[in-house]
Parts: structure tokens; sequence; C-alpha cells
């Protein structure tokens, strides 16, 4: 039987560290309200010429570098954000030219903060049928050059934090690798948190009064997100250890995407998890949507809390709303 097996991680983070106490200074918030509501103390902001692309290509360089791989050998690539550098062509193509490569197929995903686990849905269908057998998969985000920091965006403006995270997939007949992956969706809630223009069901698709209405930065319900994600999160998990017949027991560590401090305990509380199965790095990064899975595996593995063997869920949850789990063999 093949499995999708990980091959390897790898993540960047911008150089330049945005503290709570430095978003004081450009907006109405607080060290501490952002603390007690989210959990963050900081995140990362890019450089004015740095790209999500750039980002992307740091951290497939490294996964490349870790699986002993030279970046011609992979013959697919996955790419997923919510906030690509162009309206069109999707980020994939910009980091598959800046790797160097030509001519294999660069699928973009749009599915914000679980993004990861659909492209991990797709690249795990791909993998087992044969179509692809080096897959590098991607979730890169450039939030800060879209934040809102007035008062009116204030809620979203503290949260999201720039990264990349990127894995490499390959096919195994080892009993490890992705056991399950589901991904889910529930499109009533698609106006709870996002970002409305540049949008072609307007005419233009983008004017002056969207920009001074604030209309192309992300608006959200915070409280109707958290109150979804909690209960889908769990839901999710469950789901995914039901289909491999797998106790919950048995589950080594759980990478939730890290949305808010909040939302991970709520979620570890519901499934009675102790905290040394929990990862969190939300505390450093703020909510990298698509990218905080891989960035936070990558970090799991690399300080050693995730070993050959370790059974690993991934879930997330996010605008759309979207969501879904993996259960992975490391
Ligand atoms: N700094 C200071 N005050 C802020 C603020 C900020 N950054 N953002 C909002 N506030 C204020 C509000 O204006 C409001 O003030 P008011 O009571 O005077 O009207 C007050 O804080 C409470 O706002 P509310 O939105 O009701 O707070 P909340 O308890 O729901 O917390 C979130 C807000 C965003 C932290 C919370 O709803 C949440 O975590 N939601 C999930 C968000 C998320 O994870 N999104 C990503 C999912 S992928």
């Amino acid at each position: 039987m093949i499995r999708t097996r990980f091959l390897s991680t790898g993540f960047r983070v911008p150089d330049r560290v945005v503290t709570n106490h430095e978003l004081e200074g450009m907006m109405e918030t607080s060290d501490e309200w952002i603390r007690q509501r989210s959990g963050i103390e900081a995140r990362r902001w890019a450089a004015e010429d740095e790209t999500g692309a750039d980002l992307a290509e740091s951290a497939s360089r490294m996964a490349l570098e870790h699986a002993g791989m030279d970046a011609t050998e992979l013959d697919c690539i996955i790419l997923a954000t919510l906030s690509p550098d162009h309206f069109f062509p999707g980020t994939g193509v910009f980091l598959q030219r800046q790797l160097g490569v030509t001519d294999i197929p660069c699928l973009d995903v749009r599915n914000q903060c679980s993004g990861f686990l659909y492209g991990l849905s797709v690249a795990d269908a791909w993998i087992r049928t044969g179509a692809y057998r080096r897959i590098l998969l991607v979730g890169t985000e450039l939030h800060s050059a879209g934040l809102d920091l007035s008062l009116r965006g204030r809620d979203t403006g503290v949260l999201f934090g720039d990264g990349a995270g990127a894995v490499i997939l390959a096919p195994t007949e080892e009993a490890r690798g992705v056991l399950a992956v589901k991904v889910h969706a529930d499109g009533r809630h698609a106006e709870t948190l996002w970002t409305d223009v540049p949008g072609c069901a307007h005419r233009p698709y983008i004017t002056c009064a969207d920009i001074e209405e604030k209309h192309h930065v992300p608006a959200m319900q915070g409280r109707e997100v958290f109150r979804h994600a909690v209960k889908r999160m769990p839901e999710a998990v469950r789901e995914v250890l039901g289909e491999t017949g797998l106790p919950l027991a048995e589950v080594d560590m759980v990478i939730p995407h890290q949305a808010n401090l909040r939302i991970s305990q709520a979620v570890q509380k519901t499934l009675g998890l102790p905290d040394e199965k929990m990862y969190n790095n939300i505390q450093r990064y703020g909510n990298t949507t698509a990218a905080s899975i891989p960035i936070a595996l990558h970090e799991a593995v690399a300080e050693g809390r995730i070993g050959d063997g370790a059974l690993v869920c991934l879930t997330a949850f996010g605008s759309g709303f979207t969501w879904g789990a993996a259960l992975v063999r490391w």
C-alpha cells in the first residue's frame, strides 16, 4: 500500500519582530488586550521588498536541504496562501521560477487557514495514485502588506503575521505517513471572515472608495469565528481518528492551526489533551494562516517533540468557513 510520507520540513519568518508594545504606538490597542484575547506577544512583518514568494523560497530551500534534494528533483509544487503576491497568476509560479525549476505543475490553493490541509489532501491523492513522487507543499503569507491598523480593523490587525512553512512529500510503502486527511467547508459563513475587494463580483473590481472605506482589508466577526472553530477542530480530529480506528490516547502531538491561543486551549480542553501533546507557537508569530501548520510542524520536529514513529494530528479552521484534520505517522 502506498502512503504519503513527509521527507522534510522547512520554514522562514521575516527578521522584523513586531511586539504588541510596538503596535501600541501604531494603533489603539494594548499589549494586555492582545495577550488576554489571543495569547500573541509578537509577530513578524516582512521587509518592504520581501514577497510571499521570497518567504516561500527560503522555507522551500530549507526543506529541500533537509531532504538532501535539489529543486530540479521536484515534480510538483502546491502553494497555499490567502495573501497572494499578485491578483494573478498565483504565487506558485513565482516560487517555481525562483527555485530555478521549469515545466512542473504549480497548484495554488485558496483555502485560507485550512490551505495547508487542503493542499495536503490533494498531494496525498496525487502521490497515492502515482501522479507525482516529489511534491513541495508550501504555505506562505504576507499579511503585513494588507493589515488594517485603524480602529475598525484592530481586531484582525493585531492577529496576523507573516511567514512561510514548507514540506516535501513522497510515496512510501512503509506503515507511516498520512493515515487520513479530511477537509470540509460551509459557504454559508463566507462573509464572516473575508476580504471583499479586489473582487470581480464588483464593477470595477476595486475603486478608490473601496480603499478609503477599507473594503480591501480583512473584516471578521470574531466571536462567530471563535464559536465555530472550537467546535469544528475537535470534530475533525475525531473524524480522522475514526477513519483509522486509532484512539485519541495514542496521539503524541496535536498541531492546530495557530489562530488564537484561546481557540487552541479550548480545543485542547474539549479533547482532554495534556499540555505536552498540544503545540503552540502563536505567542511568537501571531496567526500566519496557511503557513501556521507547516511552521509549527517544523519547529516541533526541530525541538525533538515529534520523533520517528510519533502519531501527529494536524487540524485547522478558517475563513470560508473551511476546516479539516490529518493524521500522520511520522
Ligand atoms: N485592541 C484593543 N481593543 C480591541 C481590539 C484591539 N486590537 N480589537 C477589538 N477591541 C475591542 C472592541 O472594540 C470591543 O470594544 P467595546 O467593548 O468597547 O465595543 C472589545 O475589544 C471587545 O470586542 P469583541 O470583538 O467583542 O472581543 P472578543 O472578546 O470577541 O475578542 C477576538 C475578539 C478577535 C480576539 C475574538 O473574537 C477571537 O479570538 N475570535 C477568533 C478570531 C480568530 O481566531 N480569527 C482567525 C481564525 S483563522
